[in-house]
């Protein structure tokens, strides 16, 4: 049983503090976890509890979410079982109080979270895809590489926050990764011999100064061919527009905020739609904004059968907002990031409740990160089939395709690579 939940303030890849949290069970077995943070996040997120104490990280301090865990989550724990995980995000849920877990963070609830499904899986001696998953999981995600930054995630010229790289031709994760990473060095070659910028942005892909998204994807395109590769048969292309950023209160219009061209939300769908048609973009994710419903159904209806199009904003990991898309014919496929509903059990119910209604989701990280690698174990347990983590090249997020090769290594010949069929879409 749970002995002692700590807290501490530790600093993300940005340089932001963020919560980690370390549970102790009485046999002396300790978990950790630690919680990302977002730049573009949803409106409708839990709630990432701040100190607004503008003497300390500019305001950015986790202190009080820290204090929460050695004293109300510390009380609402101690004693109960850590294996079940239901039972102790349940039990955080009620000390919290409120929808957003606005009361304690989500910050803190979710490294909690997090420490104890680590902790529950070290004391049955599992590793923490098997203790999620149980005997099912067995498929590595195609990652979703992020090799261009754009958006709210680096200061250059370009409006679409991500364009990435999929290798669903590849045999395996792990040749999936080296070609992903032969065409992550391509393209800085390319991007160089251009006179253009590679200096990396949040996720750690190149983020150059460029007039639109066609000639990112051109540049991308280049360097797998450069890399020798052949676009649509080796890779396919991905997009997150993470238009909700653009959508202007005022006009409702989306305005796109570096080089100022405006769409209705039905241009904006007839834009993405003639990107798809011209280039192997196989998914767009957030291609409009997350209050836009009436734009996702539409959207849904013209790109729905060929096209994955991925709820993140408008889903927010959260199973009410996900019931209502998939009851309105909204999107096909949910972006899955913990520290969006803020608790590991939620998490499992929103990927379940996606592949019941034949969506596809997606384990991802945050622009914000950590070392911390649930996302990866993550993937593997619930056979997610796609990753989001960023370029190769910062730590933080290598460090998930390097779990996810101790995992393929450790599966064995039960491992799976699931290449195009990923996308779970009926023609695709
Ligand atoms: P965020 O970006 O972590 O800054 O929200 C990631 C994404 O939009 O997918
Ligand atoms: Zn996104």
């Amino acid at each position: 049983h749970i002995e002692r939940v700590t807290g501490r303030e530790i600093i993300d890849s940005r340089g932001n503090p963020t919560v980690e949290a370390e549970v102790l069970l009485a046999g002396g077995t300790r978990g950790r976890g630690a919680a990302p943070s977002g730049a573009s996040t949803g409106e409708f997120e839990a709630l990432e509890l701040r100190d607004g104490d503008k003497s300390r990280f500019g305001g950015k301090g986790v202190a009080k979410a820290v204090g929460n865990i050695g004293t109300a989550i510390q009380d609402a724990l101690h004693g109960m079982d850590a294996t079940d995980i239901y039972g102790v995000d349940r039990a955080m849920i009620n000390a919290d109080g409120s929808r957003d877990k606005s009361s304690l963070g989500a910050n803190a609830i979710l490294a909690v979270s997090i420490a104890c499904a680590r902790a529950a899986a070290a004391a049955l001696h599992l590793p923490l895809y098997r203790f999620l998953g149980g005997i099912n999981g067995n498929r590595l995600p195609v990652p979703m590489m992020n090799i261009l930054n754009g958006g709210a995630h680096a200061s250059n010229t370009v409006d679409v926050q991500e364009f990435m790289i999929m290798p669903a031709g590849a045999g395996s994760f792990h040749e999936g990764l080296r070609w992903c990473t032969e065409v992550f060095h391509a393209l800085a070659a390319l991007l160089k011999s251009k006179g253009l910028a590679t200096a990396v942005g949040d996720e750690g892909g190149f983020a150059p100064d460029l007039a639109s998204d066609e000639e990112a994807i051109r540049y991308i395109l280049e360097a797998v061919h450069k890399a020798g590769y052949e676009p649509g048969k080796d890779f396919v292309l991905a997009i997150d527009a993470a238009a909700s950023e653009w959508k202007s209160g005022k006009t409702g219009e989306y305005v796109l905020p570096k080089c100022g061209k405006r769409f209705t939300s039905a241009e904006l769908t007839a834009h993405w739609k003639n990107l798809c048609s011209q280039y192997p973009v196989y998914s767009i994710e957030d291609g409009l904004d997350e209050e836009d419903w009436e734009g996702w159904q539409l959207m849904t209806k013209e790109l729905g059968g060929r096209v994955q199009l991925v709820g993140d904003d408008l889903f927010v990991t959260n199973t009410e907002r996900l019931a209502k898309g998939i009851q309105l014919g909204c999107g096909n496929s949910i972006l899955i990031k913990l520290n969006q509903i803020g608790s590991v059990s939620e998490t499992l119910e929103a990927i379940k409740l996606a592949h019941k209604a034949g969506y596809t989701a997606i384990s991802s990280h945050r622009s914000g990160e950590t070392e911390d690698t649930t996302i990866a174990d993550l993937a593997v347990a619930l056979n997610t089939c796609q990753i989001k983590a960023g370029a190769p090249s910062r730590s933080e997020r290598a460090a998930k395709y390097n779990q996810l090769l101790r995992i393929e290594e450790e599966l064995g010949s039960a491992a799976v690579y699931p290449g195009f069929s990923a996308f779970g879409i009926a023609g695709m």
